[in-house]
């Protein structure tokens, strides 16, 4: 099979393009390095990289045609970029999944489409089933600009089945962790990782009783690996994550713990941190029923080994 990858240099594209590749399918990824690098793709037999953006429709067109199947999650990511560039993130992430959806439908190719758990917004009905409401804030918090952006794409997406018969494949991801992934937008555990190492204090955004579920970066390329195969997912949104709750303040703790660092844990109020007023979800965590039922899928690995696999990435020794 040829897979186009949009964001494919970025740190789960690049997870996803070295698994297919050695199990001997053909990648080419797009991605306009913004907060990818190039340096995150080994070159490799059947690896084709093109540097542009899912805002370049000809040349998505271009791409989706040469291949069998697409995988689109080329988007802006991470609160502090969003809350920096909302309106970069809606042109983003609607116009260019647009474009990837649109030459989807128009070649006939099957596509999955990178969605997010934010779409679940202020919602309280936990674990989060695929088919409950979502609720957003108010349209003057610039935060929602990313979850009301995936929710249109997956409303497109869903559109574009229906009416064209695209087979669209929409997974929802909470929090996946591991190697390569970058704390410069905002992201928790690499953050955590590189203070605890260094011995900084790690800081927790808040009063850390917020929590979220961490999924192993090999298990989500396992899941997606199997969403985009069976059929029963072709027109499904599916949640893809861990089940196992966790709250942040704990989660400073246990790379402490695990990283035998003396950095103490600090708390820092969301407006000091981000410079305006801004909410945080207080719970998130996956119903995974229906993946599991689709795929068969569950995760392996714990939250204890991401960290032991990002500490290793900087030449760390895991204490334990
Ligand atoms: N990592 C997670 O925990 C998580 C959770 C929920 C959803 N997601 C979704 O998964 C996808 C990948 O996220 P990630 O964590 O790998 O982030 P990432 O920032 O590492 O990857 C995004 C990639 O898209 C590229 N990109 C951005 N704008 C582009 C454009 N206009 N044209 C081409 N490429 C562009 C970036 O350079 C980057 O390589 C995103 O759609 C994100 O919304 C990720």
């Amino acid at each position: 099979m040829h897979f186009l990858i949009t964001g494919g240099a970025g740190f789960l594209g690049s997870h996803l393009t070295d698994a297919l590749v050695a199990r001997g399918d053909e990648v080419t990824v797009l991605d306009d390095l913004s907060t990818g690098r190039a340096r995150n793709l080994s070159p490799a037999a059947g690896l084709a990289f093109v540097e542009g953006s899912v805002l370049d429709r000809d040349l998505v067109e271009r791409l989706t045609a040469r291949a069998d199947c697409a995988v689109h999650l080329a988007a802006k990511v991470g609160v502090r970029l969003i809350l920096d560039s909302p309106r970069e993130t809606i042109e983003t992430n609607v116009e260019g999944t647009r474009h990837v959806l649109d030459a989807c439908a128009r070649h006939g190719k099957r596509v999955l489409l990178a969605s997010s758990s934010e779409v679940y917004g202020l919602s309280e009905e936990l674990p989060f089933r695929e088919d409950a409401p979502v609720l957003r804030g108010a349209t003057s918090e610039p935060r929602w600009c990313y979850a009301s952006s995936k929710e249109l794409g997956e409303r497109l997406a869903l559109a574009y089945a229906r009416e064209s018969g695209l087979d669209v494949r929409i997974a929802r991801f909470f929090n996946v962790v591991g190697p390569r992934q970058r704390g410069r937008y905002g992201m928790v555990l690499p953050n955590f990782v590189r203070q605890a190492l260094s011995g900084e204090p790690i800081t927790v955004f808040g009063d850390g009783t917020q929590t979220r579920s961490f999924l192993h970066v090999a298990d989500w390329v396992r899941a997606v690996s199997s969403l985009l195969e069976v059929p029963a997912a072709r027109g499904e949104v599916v949640n893809v994550g861990s089940p196992r709750e966790v709250a942040i303040e704990r989660v400073g703790r246990l790379v402490r713990e695990r990283l035998a660092s003396s950095s103490p844990i600090v708390h820092m109020p969301y407006r000091e941190v981000y410079g305006i007023r801004t909410p945080d979800l207080v719970r998130r965590v996956p119903d995974t029923a229906k993946l599991e039922a689709l795929t068969g899928f569950r995760a392996e690995l714990s939250l204890e080994e991401a960290i032991d696999d990002l500490a290793r990435e900087r030449g760390a020794v895991p204490s334990r």
